[in-house]
C-alpha cells in the first residue's frame, strides 16, 4: 500500500484506561434494534442480509439480485429494481402522516418555516414542474449552490423527482471551486440563491454563482435564484436566470409523476477530497445508498417517524446528504434544518433548538462538540435537553473526555452516544456501535456493523494484531459504497482498490488499530487528505493555492489534531514575511477554495524538512504543531531546519 504514516505513535491512545458503557436498559427496551442475533444473521446470510434495508423502502419494480459482484470491483446492488427517492421520501408518506412536519426549519434572524409532507410534496411537484420546464431533463446533472435553506433539499428531492442526479457545493465554496465542479460534472444547471446572512451582514452568494459561470467552460442552460434576503439585497437576474419563487408559483398544484429509477442509476454525485490537487466525484446510485441510509439511520440512530430529529451537519457535504435529508426523510420523521452557527446570535442556540423542538436524536461532530465544552456546560445545563434519547458523533475522532461530556451534559448522562465512522465514499454509516445491542467503548468507534467486512491490515494485506496500527479496510462491497467516480472506472480503480489473494479489498486511506473487541479506533489518513473543521481538504490543493501567493515558494499544510489547519510557508528572499503576506495567504485560499480553507496559523520559515529525496517530511511537521515529540531527524537532508521551525512555530504562539 503506498505512503507509510503508520506508526505506532498513537498506540498509547489504545492502551490508556479504557472505559466500556453498556447500552441504558430503558434505551434497548425501546430501541429499533435490540436483536444480538442481528449480527449473526448478517454473518451468515451474506449480501442478501441487506433484503432488510431494501424492505424499508418501496420499489416500482422488485429487484431480482442483491449483488451482482461478477465485475469486481465494480459492484451492482439491487440489480433489476426500479424506485424513485423523492417517491420515497416524500410521497409513500402522504397516506399515514401528510399533516406531520417533514422539515422545521430555522432562519439565522429568527425566521422559522414548517413543511408537512403534504406541503413538501406540493413543492417538490412545483418546482420539478418548473425544472422541466426549462428542459432538464432524466440524467442531466442539476448543480445546487445553496446555503441551508429548505428549497436546498426541495431541489435536491425535485431532481430526484424527475431523475436529474444533484451535484450540491458547499454554499461556503469560492466562485472557483464552484466552476471545477460545474465543469467537472458536466452540468448545465444551476440553482443557487441571491444571498444569506453571515451572522450580521447579507452576504452576495449571486455574485460568486456569476462569477464561477464566468470561470467555467462549460455555458450554462438555464439558473434558478432563491431570493433568500428579500429586500436586503437587491440582484438582477439575467434571461436565462429565473427565480425560483416564480417557478415554483407557476407551476403550484401540479403533479410530476416520479421517475422510475435503476437501482444503480445515479442519484447524486459529490465532490471530494481526493489523493491529488483535484477533487474528485463520488457517484452513488439510487436503490443500494439509500437502502444503506435508511437502514442505518433507524438502526444506528434509532430514528422512527415519531422522532424530532437534528443532524447538524451542513447539506453541503455528505452527512447533511445522507442523515439531514435522505435517511430521515425516507423513514417519515421530522427534520430540524437550522441555517445558522452554534454561537449566533449566542451560545444558547443550539440547546435553546433542541428544547423548544424537543429533538429526540440529535448528531453532529467532535469539531462542534469541542466548541461546546470550550464554551462551558452552563449553556447546554441551563436548558431542558430532556427530550434527547440519543446522540451522534461523525467526522473525525472523539476523545474519550469530549464523548464523556457530551453524553453527560448533553444526553442526561443517559443517552447512548453512537460514535460513527464512515465516509463521503461508503455513502452511509459503517462503523458503529448498535445502540440498543453494543456496548460502547468511549474514544472508539465501533466494531463493523453488521453486514460490513472492515479490517485492519498491514502493507500486504494481513489482519494485524490487537492494538496494532494497520491500514482500515473494507473486504467486502456494502450497499451505500459510490458507484464510481465521475473521472472514470480507471481512477476508480487506482483511487480505492488492491485486488488481493481473496478479492478486492476497498482502501479507506485511514489508518487505525482494533482491539480484542473488535472495536476499531481511528488512528487519522494515511494519505494526503486532512479532517479539520468536520471538512475533508487535500493538502496538495490547500498548498497549490498558497505557492500561487505572490512571494511564496513552497508550502505544506498539516492539520494540529484539534481541528485548525496549519500552514508552514517559506518565501522568496526578497520577500517580507509580514503580516500583508499572511493575509494574502489566507485571502488566496479563500478565493481558490473557500473561507472554510482558511489557515489558522501561518508559519513563516526558512525551509521545509525534507528527505534526502526531497519529499517534505509532513508528519514532522504535524508532530511540531500539535507540540509533539519527534524521533530521530538525522535522515532529513537538512535537520538543522526542524529547530528553527519549532522556534518559529512557539515566536508564533
Ligand atoms: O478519516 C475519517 C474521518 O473522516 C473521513 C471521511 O471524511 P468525509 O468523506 O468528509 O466524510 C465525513 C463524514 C462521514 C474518514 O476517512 N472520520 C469520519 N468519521 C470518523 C472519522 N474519524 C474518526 N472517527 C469517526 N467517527
Amino acid at each position: 500500500m503506498e505512503d507509510a504514516g503508520v506508526d505506532g505513535r498513537q498506540t498509547g491512545v489504545i492502551a490508556d484506561g479504557e472505559t466500556v458503557v453498556d447500552p441504558p436498559r430503558d434505551f434497548c427496551e425501546r430501541a429499533v434494534a435490540n436483536d444480538e442475533g442481528v449480527y449473526d444473521a448478517f454473518e451468515s446470510e451474506g449480501p442478501a442480509a441487506w433484503e432488510r434495508a431494501a424492505a424499508l423502502l418501496d420499489w416500482e419494480t422488485e429487484y431480482d439480485q442483491v449483488l451482482d459482484d461478477g465485475d469486481p470491483p465494480f459492484y451492482e446492488w439491487f440489480t433489476g429494481g426500479e424506485l424513485n427517492a423523492a417517491a420515497n421520501c416524500v410521497d409513500r408518506h402522504l397516506e399515514d402522516r401528510r399533516n406531520q412536519l417533514a422539515i422545521r426549519w430555522f432562519g439565522k434572524r429568527g425566521e422559522r418555516r414548517s413543511y408537512t409532507y403534504l406541503d413538501l410534496h406540493r413543492e417538490v411537484n412545483a418546482f420539478a414542474a418548473g425544472l422541466r420546464d426549462l428542459g432538464v431533463e432524466e440524467d442531466d446533472v442539476v448543480t445546487l449552490y445553496l446555503p441551508m435553506i429548505p428549497e436546498l433539499p426541495i431541489a435536491m428531492l425535485a431532481c430526484a423527482r424527475i431523475g436529474a442526479p444533484h451535484n450540491v457545493v458547499f454554499a461556503g465554496l469560492s466562485a472557483e471551486a464552484l466552476a471545477t465542479r460545474i465543469d467537472a460534472a458536466d452540468s448545465s444547471y444551476l440553482i443557487t440563491c441571491d444571498g444569506y446572512y453571515r451572522r450580521e451582514d447579507a452576504f452576495n452568494q449571486k455574485s460568486k454563482a456569476d462569477n464561477a459561470r464566468l470561470r467555467a467552460d462549460a455555458d450554462l442552460d438555464a439558473a434558478v435564484v432563491v431570493d433568500r434576503l428579500g429586500d436586503a439585497l437587491a440582484v438582477s437576474l439575467g434571461s436565462d436566470e429565473h427565480a425560483y419563487g416564480d417557478l415554483v408559483d407557476a407551476h403550484d398544484g401540479e403533479t410530476v409523476e416520479p421517475v422510475a429509477r435503476d437501482a444503480t442509476d445515479l442519484l447524486f454525485v459529490m465532490y471530494t477530497s481526493g489523493t491529488t490537487g483535484r477533487p474528485k466525484g463520488v457517484e452513488h446510485a439510487t436503490g443500494g445508498y439509500l437502502s444503506h441510509v435508511a437502514w442505518t439511520t433507524r438502526n444506528v440512530l434509532d430514528v422512527r417517524p415519531d422522532d424530532t430529529y437534528w443532524c447538524a451537519a451542513d447539506i453541503g457535504w455528505i452527512t447533511g446528504h445522507s442523515y439531514g435529508v435522505y435517511g430521515p426523510l425516507a423513514l417519515g420523521t421530522t427534520t430540524v434544518l437550522y441555517e445558522g452557527s452554534p454561537d449566533y446570535p449566542d451560545r444558547e442556540r443550539v440547546w435553546d433548538l433542541i428544547e423548544r423542538n424537543a429533538v429526540t436524536v440529535f448528531y453532529t461532530s467532535p469539531t462542534a462538540i469541542r466548541s461546546f465544552m470550550k464554551w462551558g456546560a452552563e449553556y447546554p445545563d441551563a436548558h431542558d435537553l430532556s427530550s434527547i434519547r440519543l446522540l451522534g458523533t461523525v467526522g473525525e475522532s472523539i476523545t474519550p473526555k469530549a464523548w464523556r461530556w457530551y453524553r453527560e451534559h448533553v444526553g442526561g448522562g443517559e443517552a447512548p452516544v453512537v460514535d460513527t465512522w464512515w465516509q463521503t465514499e461508503t455513502g452511509a454509516i459503517a462503523l458503529a456501535t448498535l445502540p440498543g445491542i453494543t456496548p460502547m467503548k468511549p474514544g472508539k468507534v465501533g466494531p463493523s456493523l453488521p453486514g460490513i467486512d472492515a479490517r485492519v491490515v498491514d502493507e500486504d494485506g494481513e489482519p494485524v494484531d490487537p492494538g496494532e496500527p494497520g491500514y482500515l479496510t473494507i473486504d467486502s462491497p456494502w450497499p451505500g459504497m459510490l458507484r464510481g467516480l465521475r473521472e472514470g472506472d480507471e481512477r476508480y480503480r487506482r483511487e480505492y482498490w488492491i485486488e488481493g489473494e481473496d478479492g478486492w479489498r476497498y482502501r479507506t486511506g485511514d489508518g487505525a488499530a482494533v482491539d480484542e473487541d473488535g472495536y476499531v479506533t481511528i488512528l487519522g489518513r494515511v494519505d494526503d487528505v486532512i479532517n479539520v473543521r468536520a471538512r475533508r481538504f487535500n493538502t496538495a490543493e490547500l498548498e497549490a493555492a498558497i505557492v500561487d501567493t505572490d512571494g511564496v515558494t513552497e508550502a505544506a499544510v498539516v492539520g494540529d489534531g484539534d481541528g485548525r489547519i496549519v500552514a508552514y510557508v517559506t518565501t522568496r528572499s526578497d520577500v517580507d514575511p509580514d503580516d500583508r503576506l499572511r493575509d494574502a495567504i489566507a485571502d488566496g485560499l479563500a478565493d481558490s477554495i473557500g473561507d472554510v480553507a482558511r489557515p489558522d496559523r501561518i508559519v513563516f520559515t526558512p525551509d521545509l524538512p525534507k528527505t534526502r529525496s526531497g519529499k517534505i517530511m509532513r508528519r514532522l511537521l504535524e508532530d511540531i504543531a500539535r507540540g509533539e515529540e519527534f524521533g530521530d531527524v538525522s535522515a532529513l537532508r537538512n535537520p538543522e531546519v526542524v529547530g528553527e521551525i519549532e522556534s518559529a512555530v512557539r515566536e508564533d504562539a
